[in-house]
């Protein structure tokens, strides 16, 4: 199919997914200037499933500090208004697609696998700071793990067979998933995933590192160091089968990524350790799948 059909089809789609209404108000009213705590705090606790969602992820050990936070109130205070819109929209991401699983696709693997690549990025985010000029909290640097694959969950919905198709190509072949999903779809998960999240109005820099975690050095100057890290995150959990992404027989790899963010092969083994200390952390997340 061509790309533009692919798109015409995506854009076809009635019953696309779409993130929970609460997570578009909480979005608006940051973006307001005179935007408040209080208010940011109010919008969620008004949908008591995300206030009781977001309290726990901000308690768990990803997160918490000495003091458990009681409220949403507080919880705004002390990590910010932007932290608490990003764990509430990760939160959401989980139940955007069914849980149905399928023979060729794991999605609680596939889960794991964001969540870990979430982790990676910030993981190196920490090692390689001296190298990147963007600061970049961990909230963000998690949402861009959970968010970088969902193209593949548009896949495996709607492009079931063809998907299917690319996983076992690259399986025989050896060959990248993405040049697979190409080959049979005609637009990879990347591609697909990037279209998603501008359409789900995530913000515009997330919405390029999903578009561009297979191949950074082609993304916007201002997003690329965020989608090297989260490259550099995702070849290592891929390569090292935490979580399956799907990309385990030819993990995309672009060196000029790890020789910007001044990262060896050698130091994959210590973040692999560190990942897996980390994400034992994450269980709180992996419980909303
Ligand atoms: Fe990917
Ligand atoms: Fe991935």
């Amino acid at each position: 199919m061509e790309q533009q059909a692919i798109v015409r089809k995506l854009e076809s789609i009635l019953d696309l997914p779409t993130l929970p209404l609460v997570v578009d108000k909480v979005r608006e009213a940051i973006r307001d200037v005179n935007a408040d705590a209080q208010r940011i705090a109010k919008i969620i606790e008004d949908d008591p499933a995300m206030m009781a969602r977001v309290l726990k992820v901000v308690n768990s050990p990803l997160y918490g500090g000495r003091e458990p936070i009681n409220s949403l109130q507080t919880a705004v205070a002390r990590m910010g208004m932007n932290a608490v819109n990003n764990i509430a929209m990760s939160t959401s991401v989980f139940s955007t697609f069914g849980k149905e699983d399928d023979k060729l696709f794991d999605r609680k693997g596939y889960w794991r696998h964001c969540i870990c690549a979430g982790i990676g990025a910030a993981i190196i985010y920490e090692r390689c700071k001296a190298n990147i000029k963007k600061r970049y909290t961990a909230d963000v640097l998690h949402l861009c793990g959970l968010l970088h694959d969902i193209g593949k969950l548009v896949l495996v919905r709607y492009f079931h067979d063809d998907f299917l198709k690319a996983i076992r190509l690259a399986d025989d072949e050896g060959l990248a998933l993405v040049a697979a999903e190409k080959q049979t779809v005609g637009m990879d998960h990347a591609e697909i995933g990037g279209w998603l999240a501008a359409r789900w109005k995530i913000p515009a820099d997330l919405a390029q590192v999903v578009r561009y975690h297979h191949d950074p050095a082609a993304a916007p100057e201002e997003v690329r160091d965020l989608a090297m890290l989260c490259h550099c995150s995702n070849y290592i959990c891929n390569l090292e089968n935490l979580g399956s992404g799907g990309d385990a027989a030819a993990p995309s790899f672009q060196e000029s990524a790890w020789t910007k963010l001044g990262l060896a092969l050698s130091d994959i083994s210590v973040i692999v350790d560190r990942i897996t200390e980390e994400s034992k952390k994450s269980e709180v997340l992996m419980a909303f799948v």
